[in-house]
């Protein structure tokens, strides 16, 4: 084994000091002089034409500097996918249907004046006649023929996603299998719930430049859409990413730059929005809901012969990214398991709800909790263990996924399952002999595989820069990244890279990052990619910096851009494709109790296995693992998101209840499996969404192990609990 300098090292966090001591700013602690303050005046329904806005009194209210709507966004239009969503929602666009709201959500006109208390009363006075338009919220209803469209501009239905897998021949493998296991599942919606909810500050810089200063996960995207909407060259507009408060996925998509930005270009003037935390729940896209449809089919050796699945992911009202999120749910559908025979339908669907959009997973979530509840299922019914069932099954290296090609290798998914399965003391998850007690205790496991990178065609790319100043010796090595640290650590583990491939001290390395106007893109910090992707730019700037150091060039300057493998696109009748470069792979296992009485679930021990092929900071990883466990067990027994008609009813954290410290898991722990991958820096992988993925199924076995029943629906709430027992 090599060993480095600063690669798994858990230094201390580059951002540590500034972040506990406060110093730092966030996008809501931002303020210039003679700032102003914006409100927004969201639409408040779910699916209106509006025939008019009448902003005359708003206008003319005390501290009002000026309102915008529709009519004055010069192209109205925006969307990380599709640029299906309008700025701001009313009459007098050029852009088709802009006059339509379609979630209650959507904005419909911002005030902005000189005290963010006068821009509120002012918004109150904005007259809208909207004239209401029949409401589809319910995914299913949404794909009939003659459903309420919510987007008559697009397509001839609500289904705006279609996706296909064809892999031999389902019929005949079905008459061969020896057991079936046919199940519905549905899984929840979740909202991000970040620290800081949206925020953020525009102005005019010394260039010149539109400047917005909030928090986001791709720099240079935002720049585009942003750009895009003032119809303005994208070196007219400069995003500069603050420290951010947790993003998630949550922060992909847009919410609000571009008003903030029109808003300042218009004025001329500094201007700052902060969303209140239910305009922040109301405004941005959730975890999709999503229907899964599943029938797999095992021989009595142990060996999944046949999988048919269909998928139905509700969009919500807008694109967002929909269609890479079912992308990914298309390939994790079949989990990490060599089958030969896969027919999959994925749908994706728009409807009057909130839009959903990235979260943690990115889709991979979902399809695992049915792949994952199958294979316990299945594993149960031919009587074997379900650890010794996955082993059987497991992908290895050369072996083809849904899609017909083979994963990048190595492929570890064996290496976890049997990482988790030691450090656990998995005993065969057998049910326990019955106690007394109301308080049952069960065992669960379950595994997972998850993309690095956006992929599907999409040639990934990432640019780094690294400056070295000195004269015999380097003083100090500036590297200029875009990547967005969201609270993960990537600034640190970029530091740590940089300090590794140039042979400097952590110390010397200088970090000038998330700004437009000194870095050129990195793509987004999304899909597990930073640390593979800014870790390949690093070395190749690196690489190019020391050779001009070595020439005496001073300062010696390196700027390398990192192409990743190529990928392609799904061939659109059998899904066959190659479509990404490298995957990680992951297992756990869960101890739970359940209070039969109450309902109750409380996990008691979490072990999660994950290949994150090398840890460049361990300290860091265990960060994300347990972070990701937490969240997950939230999405798992917890978190609740009630709508009704579109309406959203839990808009608060009074309502919508995530874990505090006192319903998390006693205790997580964190196996580190390091298979190098080829084409990652030092051979690292990726671990932000990894150990999210298959926490709910190995929750949900151990349920069944504990009680003897499967939930195919979550959150295993008290009463979702108590009825499956029967008791209510
Ligand atoms: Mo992510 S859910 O790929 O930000």
């Amino acid at each position: 084994m090599t060993t480095y300098n600063h690669i798994g090292k858990s230094l201390a966090r580059v951002d540590a000091r500034g972040k506990v001591t406060g110093e730092t700013p966030y996008s809501g602690d931002l303020s210039m002089p003679g700032m102003l303050h914006m409100k927004v005046l969201f639409a408040g329904r779910p699916h209106a034409r509006i025939k008019s806005i009448d902003t005359s009194k708003a206008e003319a209210a005390p501290g009002v500097v000026a309102v915008f709507t529709a009519k004055d966004v010069p192209v109205n239009e925006y969307g990380l996918q599709w640029q299906d969503q309008p700025v701001l929602c009313g009459p007098g666009s050029s852009k088709p249907g802009a006059d339509v709201v379609r979630f209650v959500g959507d904005q419909v006109a911002v005030v902005v004046a000189e005290s963010e208390a006068q821009a509120a009363a002012a918004v109150k006075l904005i007259k809208v006649e909207y004239e209401d338009l029949p409401v589809v919220t319910d995914p299913l209803e949404a794909m009939k023929p003659g459903a309420p469209r919510v987007h008559e501009e697009i397509g001839d239905s609500n289904i705006c996603v279609h996706y296909k897998i064809r892999k031999g021949n389902v019929d005949e493998a079905f008459a061969k299998a020896d057991v079936i296991v046919e199940s519905e599942y549905r899984t929840p919606v979740q909202e991000h719930a970040y620290l800081q909810p949206e925020a953020g500050l525009a102005y005019i810089d010394d260039e010149g430049r539109v400047t917005v200063v909030c928090g986001g996960q791709w720099t240079h995207e935002d720049q585009e859409q942003i750009a895009h909407a003032l119809g303005l060259p994208e070196d007219h507009i400069r995003v500069i990413y603050p420290a951010i408060g947790g993003a998630f996925g949550g922060r992909e998509d847009m919410s609000v730059q571009i008003v903030l930005a029109l808003a300042a270009w218009k004025l001329r003037k500094p201007v700052r929005i902060i969303w209140s935390r239910q305009e922040s729940i109301i405004g941005h896209g959730k975890r999709h809901p999503v229907i899964l449809r599943a029938k797999w089919g095992a021989t009595k050796d142990g060996k999944v012969i046949a999988i048919q699945n269909e998928i139905i992911g509700d969009g919500g009202a807008y694109m967002y990214t929909t269609n890479k999120v079912l992308g990914n749910s298309t390939i994790t559908s079949t989990g990490p398991y060599f089958i030969p025979n896969v027919k999959t339908d994925v749908y994706g669907v728009y409807t009057n709800n909130v839009p959903s959009a990235a979260f943690r997973g990115f889709g991979a979530p979902q399809a695992l909790f049915m792949a994952e509840m199958q294979m316990n299922k299945l594993a149960e019914k031919l009587g074997m263990d379900p650890v010794e069932f996955r082993l059987k099954n497991a992908l290895k290296d050369g072996d083809t996924l849904g899609v017909g090609t083979p994963a990048p290798g190595p492929v570890s998914v064996i290496e976890c399952i049997e990482a988790a399965r030691q450090r656990f003391g998995w005993d065969g998850g057998k049910r326990k002999a019955e106690s007394a007690s109301h308080i049952k205790r069960g065992r669960g496991f379950a595994a997972g595989f998850k993309n690095i990178g956006f992929s599907f065609g999409y040639q990934e790319n990432c640019w780094a820069k690294i400056e070295l100043r000195g004269k015999a010796e380097v003083d100090e090595a500036i590297l200029y990244h875009a990547s967005a640290e969201v609270g993960q650590g990537t600034h640190t583990v970029m530091a740590q890279m940089a300090a590794e491939a140039l042979g400097i001290p952590l110390e010397k390395v200088r970090l000038v990052a998330s700004d437009t106007a000194t870095t050129n893109t990195s793509g987004s910090v999304s899909a597990s990619r930073m640390t593979f992707m800014s870790g390949n730019a690093i070395r190749g700037a690196a690489e190019i910096a020391l050779k001009k150091w070595k020439a005496e060039e001073r300062p010696a300057v390196g700027e390398f851009k990192y192409l990743a493998p190529r990928t392609t696109t799904f061939e659109p009748e059998t899904g066959y494709s190659t479509p990404n470069f490298a995957y990680a792979w992951v297992a756990q296992a869960a101890e739970v109790e359940v209070d039969t009485e109450t309902g109750h679930v409380r996990v008691i021990r979490f072990v999660s296995a994950d290949d994150v092929g090398q840890a460049i900071n361990p300290a860091l990883v265990q960060g994300q693992v347990e972070g990701a466990v937490v969240q997950a067990q939230g999405y798992a027994i917890q978190e609740e998101y009630k709508t009704k008609n579109g309406y959203v009813l839990t808009d608060q954290l009074s309502t919508y209840l995530i874990p505090t410290v006192l319903d998390i898991p006693e205790k997580v722990e964190t196996v580190l499996v390091e298979v190098p991958d080829p084409n990652g820096p030092w051979g690292a992988r990726g671990v932000g969404e990894l150990p999210y993925l298959p926490v709910v199924p190995a929750i949900a076995a151990a349920i069944h192990d504990a009680t003897g029943v499967w939930i195919d629906e979550f959150p295993f709430t008290p009463e979702r609990v108590l009825r499956a027992l029967g008791k209510i």
